[in-house]
């Protein structure tokens, strides 16, 4: 069987994932692989054709594709997003449509479900056959239970290969409809009350139906907020994943990316996010404007802040896309204040959308309001705190200071309280009358105190 691999990382031959990837060549050595570093190469191939369809000739000689990446930022790395895009772009869906694939992911596993999610889905667009995915840890490679597993995928996957198994959609298929926005006049301004309102987008065309949006919502407010375009801005590249800034906060790049970060979006009140839906997520300069951020390693870097989403596309068909929002919002301690969309082709209707949204923005940040978390950052949370603490210390130091300086390491030993009341109550679990009526009495104290709370 012939096999190629789709290297994600922008790592190349020097990242983990591709040990991974070794790992599996090593133990099925009847089988032909190729490897094609597309992360670590994507930007040259978008100026030289030839490597590119070196890359689309491998697949089609392929019996079968192993998209092989390390998680970044509840995805893929940016310059992969760039590959899909441009699958898409060519026209090249034919050259996959039909052939065997798997998934093959590193990562520390914070939300490498959404990321499995998303390129199951790209398999479904392109009409491969998805026969399923590998997560590991970093460090797995190291562990000898973990490595059967490795190996049981391998198998797996080479297995389905050769009895050509039938398979079947997961993801239906997007549907977009044609829609042509027409603002209306604001019908009132919304005082912005001197707060600092900026809205993020990478807006290509000013006449789109995003661009329309992005309008109508300015002229809601008494002072139109500041628009950072990315496309404007100086970015020289996607995250390289060199981990650098995990000392001090500092990227290798000497771009304009940190200026536009921290002094227009780390100082605002509130931030809008405006994008179009490409493919099933939004456009790979926006992913790129993620990974970026990871100089801010494992810290929020925009806590106590409004974030509103105005997006074009079908984001209802994405509860994917909408979870990894939703994440990234609790994550970074910021409160979803809503999003907006263009799905329902009605052009008074996204008008009243878009002025509410300019109200509420505001309205909810004078309240100081942040939405309770959800179980997205609560194990999100966790999984940081414990990966900071324990493998990343060294790696990420500024990190450790971080969550040294803020009490973050609230690990449950540290709680005095608690052990106190275990080591009293805990003794009386060891009869099972004892138990329930143990049980009974704590739940009628913590009810008579709720009640007392709610003054009945
Ligand atoms: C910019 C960036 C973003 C990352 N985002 C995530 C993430 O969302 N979830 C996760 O579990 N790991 C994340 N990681 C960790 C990588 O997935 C992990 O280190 C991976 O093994 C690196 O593989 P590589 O050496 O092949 O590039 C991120 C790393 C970087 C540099």
């Amino acid at each position: 069987m012939k096999i190629v691999v789709l290297g994600g990382s922008p790592k190349g031959e020097n990242g983990l994932t591709h040990l991974y990837v070794r790992f599996l060549r090593a133990r099925f050595p009847p089988h032909a692989w190729s490897v094609q570093d597309v992360s670590a190469t994507i930007t040259s191939w978008e100026i030289d054709e030839s490597n590119f369809s070196e890359c689309i000739d491998a697949v089609r000689d392929a019996d079968g594709i192993l998209w092989a990446f390390p998680v970044y930022f509840y995805l893929v790395p940016g310059q992969y997003k760039r590959f899909i895009e441009l699958i898409f772009e060519r026209g090249l869906e034919d050259t996959f449509r039909g052939r065997y694939a798997a998934v093959l992911t590193t990562s520390i596993r914070f939300f490498d479900h959404t990321a499995h999610n998303y390129l199951h889905a790209i398999c479904d667009d392109l009409g491969l056959r998805y026969c399923g995915f590998h997560s590991a840890a970093m460090d797995d490679l190291l562990r000898e239970n973990e490595r059967e597993r490795l190996l049981d995928f391998g198998q797996n996957f080479l297995s389905a290969l050769e009895r050509q198994i039938p398979t079947a959609r997961t993801y239906p298929a997007l549907s977009e409809r044609v829609f042509h926005y027409q603002p209306g006049p604001a019908s009132e301004r919304v005082d912005t009350q001197d707060k600092r309102l900026v809205i993020v987008t990478d807006l290509e065309n000013e006449e789109s139906t995003l661009g329309g949006m992005i309008r109508r919502f300015r002229e809601a407010f008494s002072a139109a907020p500041e628009v950072v375009n990315l496309r404007a801005v100086d970015i020289a590249g996607g995250c390289v994943g060199c981990v650098q800034c995990g000392y001090d906060n500092i990227c290798v790049y000497r771009d304009g990316f940190r200026a536009m970060f921290t002094g227009k979006l780390q100082t605002a009140d509130i931030i809008v996010f405006a994008g179009s839906i490409r493919d099933r997520y939004l456009s790979s300069l926006w992913k790129i404007f993620f990974d970026r951020s990871f100089f801010n390693n494992h810290v929020p870097a925009f806590a106590g802040k409004q974030f509103g989403f105005i997006l074009s596309g079908p984001f209802a068909q994405l509860a994917n896309l909408r979870q990894i929002f939703q994440a990234y919002t609790e994550i970074q301690q910021a409160n979803p204040a809503g999003y907006v969309t263009d799905e329902f082709g009605d052009s008074a209707k996204l008008d009243a959308l878009l002025q509410n949204l300019a109200a509420e923005v505001v309205r909810l940040d004078t309240a100081g309001s942040i939405r309770t978390p959800t179980y997205l950052s609560i194990g999100g949370k966790k999984l940081f705190r414990d990966v900071v603490w324990g493998q990343f210390r060294h790696v990420f130091p500024a990190d450790h200071r971080h969550y040294q300086r803020h009490g973050l390491y609230d690990f449950p030993q540290n709680n005095y309280g608690m052990r106190l009341m275990n080591g009293i109550l805990y003794p009386f679990t060891r009869s099972r009358a004892m138990r329930m009526k143990t049980i009974d009495k704590l739940q009628e104290l913590r009810k008579k105190q709720m009640l007392e709370i709610i003054g009945e």
